[in-house]
């Protein structure tokens, strides 16, 4: 079984995660969406939303699944049995975090690789906190993230 355990905030979940996971869906017998607190980000959505919202966005996907965890990101991918962590990368910017968490996953746990794939270019613009903040601002996110991720975020911001 090759396992991958995709990691992030998904506060919320856009259309770019999804193509991500569905890449990943095609490449590994079972991926876990894994949600991690990041410490620096304080969350617009509680980990049971995000797990809700989630859900709804990957259905169509029978091998992947959806789970939260606290602590080291390798130590749970070695819980899991995960061969691999995948990280997206959409611009160059992204890079440099991205190679330094990398290098520091393998110094803690060599057998589990990082492996990055890149969305499609018509997402390389998004992210969740620009999401939440055009939303907020009552802007389209409708070509940014699901119907079902845009309804929750008005309903957060009480926008019509
Ligand atoms: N499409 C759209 N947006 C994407 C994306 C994609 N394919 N891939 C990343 N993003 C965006 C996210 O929306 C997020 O945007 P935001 O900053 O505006 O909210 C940003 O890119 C990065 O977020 P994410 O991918 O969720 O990563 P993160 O930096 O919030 O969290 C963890 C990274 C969870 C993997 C990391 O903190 C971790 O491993 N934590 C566990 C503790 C640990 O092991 N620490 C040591 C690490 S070496």
């Amino acid at each position: 079984m090759k396992i991958a355990i995709y990691p992030g905030t998904f506060d919320p979940i856009t259309f770019g995660h999804i193509d991500i996971i569905g890449r990943a869906a095609t490449l590994f017998d079972e991926v876990i969406v894994a949600i991690s607190q990041n410490s620096e980000k304080k969350s617009l959505f509680s980990d049971a939303e995000r797990i809700a919202l989630i859900s709804e966005s990957v259905k169509k996907w029978q091998n992947v699944s959806i789970d939260q965890f606290e602590g080291l990101l390798v130590d749970y991918a070695a819980i899991q049995k995960a061969n691999a962590i995948i990280r997206g990368l959409r611009a160059l910017s992204d890079f440099e975090f991205e190679f330094k968490m990398a290098l520091m996953n393998r110094a803690l746990k060599d057998e589990i690789t990082t492996l990055f794939l890149m969305p499609h270019a018509k997402f390389t613009h998004v992210s969740s906190s620009l999401v939440r903040e055009v939303a907020s601002l009552k802007g389209d996110v409708s070509s940014l993230v699901p119907n079902h991720v845009e309804l929750a975020i008005k309903t957060k911001f009480n926008i019509e």
